[in-house]
């Protein structure tokens, strides 16, 4: 039997509706069907609370496609199948925000450099353009280094109208905390799988926008460099027993 897991998969965009098993292309405009993701791991969730930080310096090692997955599902993958939930609460469940990849040249080893786009039912993702835009990305976030140097970057927008539809203005509220839900789920995946994150909120809009070849109606609000890093943060219980004892006292 075929190990579905470690393979990519590339149906042909406009094409016949053939399925090829194939390597991953360099050159074709294709959908990739991403390894399921993992389900348990070997870090808690208190101990991933404990030791996510913003993290703004990546070793070069490129991420797996596995990681990636991971990555990706934790950010809005599906988590309730029959109901089709997200694995980050949202209002009314109306799902505002779009995730995009921005996978760096050898950022994620079986992925060529491009700029991606996430879709959660599918548990897949679509080239949107190749070549690596980290640069032009870093360029539209005031020269922030981590975003040029990270070996993938994720980037969320929103449409707001999902949840405004519904709630009026403060839709646009429950879209910004959904965002804040999307990026934690970020923040705490990376810390279990060793690696390290910044959320980035400053940024030239329309410029993200254009580099990505979202839609007008999407709005991007985070931008997610990730990597992997040589030493997550330390928090050790008496370290911290120390400090709430020390502020009790006064
Ligand atoms: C909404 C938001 C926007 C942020 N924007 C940036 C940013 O543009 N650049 C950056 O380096 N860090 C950014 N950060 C990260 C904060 O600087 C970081 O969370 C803060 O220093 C606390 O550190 P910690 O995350 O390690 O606890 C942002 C955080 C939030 C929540």
């Amino acid at each position: 039997m075929r190990n579905d897991s470690c393979v990519l998969h590339i149906s042909t965009v406009g094409g016949m509706g053939k399925e090829e098993e194939t390597a991953p292309p360099t050159s074709a405009i294709g959908e990739y069907y991403l390894p399921l993701s993992k389900l348990k791991g070997t870090m808690s969730v208190e101990e991933a609370i404990a030791r996510r930080r913003s993290v703004r310096e990546y070793l070069s090692e490129p991420l797996s496609i596995e990681e990636l997955a991971q990555l990706l599902w934790a950010a809005q993958g599906i988590t309730d199948p029959k109901r089709g939930s997200r694995a980050a609460p949202s209002a009314s469940a109306t799902y505002p925000l779009e995730v995009y990849v921005v996978v760096g040249k050898n950022g994620v080893k079986e992925l060529s450099a491009g700029i991606y786009k996430y879709n959660p039912l599918k548990h897949s993702i679509k080239l949107i353009k190749q070549g690596d835009y980290r640069a032009d990305l870093a360029k539209a976030a005031l020269s922030q280094p981590w975003v040029n140097k990270a070996p993938v970057v994720m980037v969320i927008t929103a449409v707001y109208e999902r949840t405004t539809s519904r709630y009026g203005e403060r839709g646009i509220r429950y879209v910004h905390m959904e965002a804040g839900h999307v990026g934690q789920n970020i923040y705490l995946q990376t810390t279990a799988l060793g690696m390290g994150t910044v959320v980035v909120g400053a940024f030239y809009d329309d410029m993200v926008r254009e580099i990505i070849e979202a839609p007008k109606k999407e709005h991007p609000l985070y931008l997610i460099p990730i990597g992997k890093v040589a030493k997550l943060h330390e928090l050790s219980a008496e370290e911290l027993a120390e400090y709430y004892e020390k502020n009790r006292r006064g």
